[in-house]
Formats: C-alpha cells, sequence, structure tokens
C-alpha cells in the first residue's frame, strides 16, 4: 500500500482551521499577552471565589466542581478555544487550589513562589529549551553550567573540580546519589545507611536501583532527630565485616522533613573518609541555610560530603520544580557518560560543542536553571538569606507562642523552620483529637496543618515558608487550631 501523499503545495502559506485562535504558537507573543492577561484575571477571580487557603468541602466536593467544569468528555473532539479554555479551567484551579501565598497554608515544604521566579520560568515555557543537546539549548546550556559552578562554591566545593545537574527535585537527586556512588564499582553492591528520620525517598531511591529492603539499614537517632554517629560507625564496620566488597553511602540529612534536624555532617564525614564510605547529604530543606550568613553554620562540614542535593523549590521560593544535586568530584557522573549521534557526536564535542546529557538522567529537560539564574541575580544570595531567616524566626516567634498557651504542647524547638506541636487534647486522646482537628481544618477550608507522627504519636507541623507572615497571622493560626480541637472534642 503506498503512503497518502500530502494536500499541500509549495505556494500555501500556513493555514489552521477556522475557529478560535488555539493554534496560535509562541511567534505571535501579542496573541501570547492576551492570553496571560486573561490567566491572571482567572487566578485572581478564583483567589476570590476560595474564602481561605483551600477550598471547602473536602475532596468529594472539589471532585464534584472540577467534573462539573470539564463536563462529560474531558477530552472533547471540537476545541472550545484558547481563551474560554484556559480562563474555565484557570479560574476552577485557582478556587480549588491549595494556596502557599496564604498565611494559613503552612503544611508542606511547598513555599509561595517568588512572583521574579514565575516570571522567569515563564520564559522558560516560552523559549521552551531543551537541555538534552546544545543545539536546542545554548545559552541555557551554559547558563546552568555557571549556575551549578555558583552553588558547589556555595556549598563549599572546589568549583573547577565539582560539578552539577539541576534537577526535579530532592528525589531524583538522592536516586542519583545513590545510582552514582554504586556505579563507581557497579559490581560490588550496595549497602545504605541513612538516619530513620531520612526521607523516604532515599529507601525508595535503593529500591529503584534493585537494591533488597535490608540493603539499607536506618540507624537510630539522638534526642534531637539527629543521626547517631556512634550507632552508624558500629553499623558500618558491621557491615564490612558482612560484606567486605560492597560499596557503602551514607546518606546524611540536612533538614529532616519533620523536625528540620540535621545530622552531624563534620561527623558524619569523619566516619564516612576512615571508613572508606560515601558521603551524600540531602540538604533538600536545609540547604536554604547557605544563604543566610545567620543559619549557614548549621551546615558546616557539608563541603565534605561526596555529593549533596539541594532544593529551590523549598527553601528558596522558586515555583516547582528547582532541584540540584551537587558533586564534588565532577568524574563522579562518569557512568553516565551517553553517546548518542543525534544529540552529542563525538565530531561535534570535538569541535567544541558541549553536551549535559551526560549529567542527567533524563533526555528531554526543560531549563528550570532559567528561574533559578534569574532570582538568585534579582534577590543576591542577601536577599534569599534574608527570606530564609525571616521563615527561621516566624518559626521560633511560634514556638514561644505555642509554649506559652495552656492549650497546646510544643514538641521541639525548630531548628529551621517548621514547628511541631500538638493540642492538648484530653489524655489518650492526642493522636485522634490532633488528627481530627487537621482534617476538620482542612475539609472546612480553613487552614493546611501539617501532620507529623513521632513515636507512634499524631502531632501537628506549622512549616513556616511565607516571609510575608506575620506573627499577627501565626497567632490567628493557632486560634484556628484551638478552636477546631475545641470543636473536634466536643
Ligand atoms: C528532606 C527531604 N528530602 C527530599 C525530599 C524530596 O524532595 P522532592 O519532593 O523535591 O523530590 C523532601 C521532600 O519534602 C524532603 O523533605
Amino acid at each position: 500500500m503506498s503512503a497518502p501523499s500530502s494536500t499541500l503545495t509549495t505556494a500555501d502559506a500556513p493555514t489552521m482551521p477556522a475557529g478560535p485562535a488555539a493554534f496560535t504558537l509562541t511567534d505571535d507573543l501579542d496573541h501570547l499577552a492576551d492570553l496571560l492577561t486573561e490567566v491572571l484575571a482567572a487566578v485572581r477571580a478564583g483567589r476570590r471565589d476560595r474564602p481561605g487557603p483551600l477550598p471547602a468541602g473536602g475532596p468529594s466536593e472539589v471532585a464534584a466542581t472540577v467534573r462539573r467544569r470539564l463536563g462529560p468528555n474531558p477530552l472533547p473532539h471540537q476545541g472550545i478555544g484558547a481563551r474560554t479554555a484556559l480562563a474555565e479551567l484557570t479560574r476552577t484551579l485557582s478556587a480549588g487550589a491549595a494556596d502557599p501565598a496564604h498565611p494559613f497554608c503552612a503544611a508542606h515544604l511547598h513555599c509561595p513562589p517568588l512572583a521574579v521566579g514565575v516570571a522567569a520560568d515563564l520564559a522558560a515555557a516560552v523559549l521552551n529549551q531543551s537541555l538534552d543537546s546544545w543545539d536546542q539549548a545554548p545559552a541555557a546550556t551554559e547558563l546552568e553550567h555557571q549556575v551549578v559552578r555558583g552553588l558547589a562554591h556555595l556549598v563549599g566545593y572546589r568549583a573547577e573540580r565539582a560539578a552539577g545537574v539541576v534537577t526535579s527535585g530532592g528525589t531524583e537527586s538522592n536516586l542519583m546519589g545513590l545510582l552514582l556512588a554504586r556505579d563507581g564499582a557497579p559490581d560490588a553492591g550496595l549497602r545504605v545507611f541513612c538516619s530513620r528520620l531520612a526521607h523516604f525517598s532515599v529507601a525508595r531511591g535503593a529500591r529503584l536501583l534493585g537494591l533488597p529492603a535490608r540493603a539499607v539499614v536506618d540507624v537510630d537517632t539522638d534526642a534531637d532527630g539527629r543521626m547517631d554517629v556512634a550507632a552508624l560507625d558500629a553499623a558500618l564496620v558491621e557491615a564490612r565485616r558482612q560484606t567486605p566488597r560492597a560499596r557503602v553511602v551514607v546518606v546524611g540529612t540536612a533538614g529532616t522533613t519533620d523536625l528540620g534536624s540535621i545530622d552531624p555532617l563534620p561527623d558524619l564525614a569523619r566516619v564516612c573518609e576512615a571508613r572508606d564510605a560515601f558521603l551524600h547529604v540531602d540538604a533538600a530543606y536545609g540547604g536554604g541555610a547557605l544563604f543566610s550568613d545567620r543559619l549557614r553554620p548549621l551546615l558546616t562540614g557539608l563541603a565534605r560530603a561526596d555529593s549533596v542535593a539541594l532544593d529551590l523549590h523549598k527553601l528558596g521560593w522558586l515555583p516547582i520544580p528547582a532541584g540540584v544535586f551537587l558533586s564534588r568530584d565532577r568524574d563522579l557522573f562518569t557512568p553516565l557518560t551517553t553517546r548518542v549521534s543525534y544529540l552529542n557526536p563525538a565530531d561535534d564535542e570535538r569541535a567544541g560543542i558541549p553536551s549535559l546529557l551526560g549529567r542527567s538522567l533524563r533526555t528531554t529537560r526543560r531549563a528550570d536553571v532559567v528561574k533559578i539564574a534569574v532570582a538568585l541575580r534579582a534577590l543576591g544570595l542577601a536577599g534569599m538569606g534574608a527570606l530564609v531567616e525571616r521563615c527561621h524566626d516566624l518559626a521560633h516567634y511560634a514556638a514561644d507562642r505555642i509554649t506559652a498557651r495552656p492549650d497546646l504542647v510544643l514538641h521541639a524547638r525548630p531548628v529551621l523552620t517548621t514547628v511541631v506541636f500538638s493540642y492538648a487534647a484530653a489524655a489518650g486522646r492526642t493522636s485522634a483529637v490532633n488528627a481530627g482537628l487537621r482534617r476538620r481544618l482542612l475539609f472546612e477550608g480553613r487552614a493546611v496543618i501539617g501532620r507529623a507522627d513521632l513515636a507512634g504519636v499524631a502531632r501537628l507541623k506549622l512549616t513556616l515558608l511565607n516571609p510575608h507572615a506575620t506573627p499577627a497571622d501565626v497567632d490567628r493560626l493557632l486560634d484556628a487550631v484551638v478552636a477546631a480541637g475545641k470543636e473536634e472534642e466536643r
């Protein structure tokens, strides 16, 4: 059977089916500007539709609203046009959003993004560069190289020896740490040691690498949630005895998700150096302290890690995703070296065309570096540090207020910007009342409070990432928690 022939002739100008202007590309920036006006108006309208930090009514009501908006067919045969589709769905999405810019949205490491970061992300989307080859991203390739160098320097690495890549976040960066540590000696096997408060992505990354569950060892923590170094050392000695050839990776955490606790990095580095273990530090949360002169000492020892995960969509106020993986020694990336003729043929590279293909697990890769570069240039390290300090101060204010109130119990002083506490429920009812009051606030659209189960007891968590929130906002949020606790007890 012969292939159908084209109906176009050389005289044909590009024409699109008649109808709404949904076919416009980014060569028409005027049309894009019109659509952006539409989008922002719809975001605003959606915010007005939503009286609090998230929609009231809980999951069933939110799902019903989305279904109603989409109608019976979410993928209609005939389009409804750019303007209508954008306006309708954006408004629905905004009305149904958990709004991290609202001071009562304080559950997760989910920051309100800087306007300048969002605008820069739009530039990345409009230009649609892809970092898997230089001929899809000439300037962005160099921008990523330079920004990664700068971040490596900030961590304390020798920038000319270090290397790194922009990732989708801590999960991908932690996986890269494990993968590259293993692939230095791929046949020897891998054992992973992390504190029992390490992020779950470490164990999941190990599973993705095909390791059995027993290959990941949870090391005990001290009373402050920091890895117990003596226990780590003993575990490493035992592992060497059992599997003398296995590659050993220790994953330290600089900023655990709930408590913000930071493992004793200099001690971890010392033990790893003595026991010939690779040290990866998950600084996805705590890495933000690098921006602050006041808080940077919390990360002393980070430069001795073999690799580091940072996340600028947490304490960096950038729209998701903005992760970074850094390695002290660029040779760590050797196992990812990939040569394919359509992206980085050897003769192109000999001719001076650079390639970042061997830096990433991904192929097509958007230029998330643009927003990182723009935001850091706009605010400077000092500006970013001021935001980190503001949230840190707010967390201490919250801890003081909780301590002062008889109806609340503080679990631990904040290290970074999280505060774990509970509503003082009647004896034996702590878990049920705290879990219930959090859901009550969520379902009524009043507040988004975090949950942290510690020693089997459900507690509450404020993750304070909104530098525009005020002490008065924190007071009102705590009042809302107590009011919901009382309703729950009734
Ligand atoms: C300590 C820590 N590491 C890693 C991650 C995973 O990061 P991401 O969600 O960016 O993949 C998180 C997420 O909250 C985290 O708290």
